[in-house]
């Protein structure tokens, strides 16, 4: 629906001068939401074009996994299709965990409200006059996040794949495990909490579905998955949090600035 009537300015709407007559500080949640994310947003940008520092024997940072691209040795398990790419080789892989995260419907929600103020809470008008949703360019895209959501699962598969080999040490022996073992293992929990937790999972494992009797199976999974659902806003920013944590330990790492801690 586009029409310059359908905001809460249009002609049905009840005249109220406040902008909201909230009494709470329902700013706090939009702008903790602008500050951190934008902080993410700037701290992965430049992670991302920095195209170094992102191994550190055996630890491979999420960012650059798979390295498809020029990557220094040992970060490629999956050859290098890519290696005349001129620019990080995290580029070349960005757009599916980017992708993901900007279509998910929880992020949407977030930053919808944190950067467009479309609204920024509930029961606060919206500056705009306008509304067309997502019926038109750009916003429709957002409707590709199940086939996002499948790439997540295949960039999942990936990390899960990083932390086994994060279990050997230098010289490729198993039986290692230092503290960037820990965090990628913790970081690719929460990967699959977010992943499995998606709304399109949700609909992918139980949806279109007449009577839920004559699909056990599914009838189950959707059940796990619908429990997951409750807590997905929570395991978005964990994970987010984790993936920026895990990359951040692995870069200090490579300068050397800190040596890993071996637990065995
Ligand atoms: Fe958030 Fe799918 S709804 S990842």
């Amino acid at each position: 629906m586009a029409s310059t009537d359908a905001g809460v300015t249009g002609p049905t709407r009840a005249r109220i001068e406040e902008r909201t007559l909230r009494q709470d500080r329902w700013w706090l949640s939009p702008l903790a939401t602008f500050v951190v994310f934008t902080a993410f947003v700037v701290y992965a940008t430049v992670r991302a074009f920095m195209g170094r520092d992102y191994y550190a024997s055996p630890y491979l940072s999420p960012f650059y996994s798979p390295c498809l691209g020029d990557c220094v040795e040992g970060a490629s398990d999956f050859g290098q299709p890519f290696q005349a790419f001129p620019l990080s080789a995290a580029l070349i892989i960005l757009v599916f965990p980017l992708g993901f995260r900007m279509t998910c419907y929880y992020y949407r929600k977030a930053y919808y409200r944190a950067f467009w103020l479309s609204p920024p809470a509930c029961g606060v008008a919206e500056p705009h006059s306008a509304y067309s949703g997502e019926t038109r360019f750009p916003l429709i895209l957002q409707n590709a996040h199940r086939w996002f959501w499948y790439a997540a699962v295949v960039v999942g598969l990936i990390l899960s794949f990083d932390v086994v080999l994060a279990f050997r040490n230098e010289d490729k022996e198993w039986g290692h495990m230092g503290l960037g073992t820990l965090l990628m293992l913790v970081n690719v929990i929460l990967i699959w909490l977010y992943t499995l937790s998606c709304h399109s999972c949700r609909h992918a494992v139980g949806g279109r579905l007449r009577h839920f009797s004559k699909h056990p199976v599914r009838y189950r999974l959707w059940t796990w998955v619908s429990r997951l659902n409750v807590h997905h806003g929570r395991y978005a920013w964990y994970s987010l949090f984790s993936v920026a944590l895990v990359d951040l330990y692995i870069y200090l790492l490579a300068i050397g600035a800190i040596d890993d801690v071996r637990f065995f």
